[in-house]
């Protein structure tokens, strides 16, 4: 399994048989190192209904016939605009032809056009890919939560994780979330996009080192197969 960051949350996921991309928020995003029109996957995933995470789900869909898989509001909220979709809900999981995914917990809100007349987009979720006998946790948007326990049951290859504080875990959250966790390589994300969330990577992987953690900070652009 190959990931690719392409900066905030977004990261392009290469499994034995599928493409798969998650949070697509390419357009407007600073960091990102790819264009939506330049993207090719057959599923789009996406952990909340927040624009910075939904981003370019729809054109990116609809461009390459791609499924939505995302929690039920959200998938019939962009279904309802012309893309495929398969809608779920934490706890639920479902075996797509590349590989099983899970919606986790994941504690956080979603809206869309917020102001006077929000949109309510359900259930914010954290994402389990299973393919090719790996396993990899995207947190999403999420606080610290004891829950991540059981997510860490059955071991992790690899862990996503939210760092930029603000809006979501900061740095001391993100590193108890690896106690938690404990994956084999975590990447942080979302984070340094905007100034409310500006965080250093690599003072986070220090730190997460000196309590027996590897973690890997991703430039946009970068690589990793686990
Ligand atoms: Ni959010
Ligand atoms: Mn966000």
């Amino acid at each position: 399994m190959k990931l690719t960051y392409h900066g905030h949350s977004c990261f392009f996921v290469e499994t034995a048989s599928a493409r798969l991309i998650i949070d697509p928020f390419l357009t407007g995003n600073p960091n990102a190192s790819i264009a939506a029109a330049d993207v090719h996957c057959e599923y789009v995933l996406i952990s909340h209904g927040h624009e910075d995470h939904i981003g370019d789900a729809l054109a990116i869909a609809r461009a390459n016939g791609a499924t939505i898989v995302a929690n039920y509001e959200v998938a019939e909220y962009l279904g309802a605009q012309g893309a495929k979709f398969h809608a779920m809900n934490p706890g639920g999981a479902w075996t797509f032809p590349f590989g099983r995914v899970k919606l986790t917990l994941a504690h956080h809100s979603a809206s869309v056009n917020a102001g006077l007349n929000p949109v309510y987009l359900g259930a914010p979720c954290g994402i389990i890919v299973e393919a090719d006998g790996r396993r990899l946790y995207h947190a999403g948007d999420t606080a610290l939560f004891l829950d991540m326990q059981l997510i860490a049951r059955g071991g992790l290859d690899a862990a996503l994780l939210p760092i930029g504080d603000n809006f979501t875990m900061g740095l001391a959250d993100a590193l108890d979330a690896l106690d938690f966790l404990k994956p084999k390589v975590a990447v942080p994300m979302h984070y340094n996009t905007w100034p409310p969330i500006a965080q250093d990577p690599a003072a986070f992987a220090r730190a997460a080192a000196a309590r027996g953690h590897a973690v890997n900070p991703l430039r946009p652009g970068e690589s990793l197969t686990v």
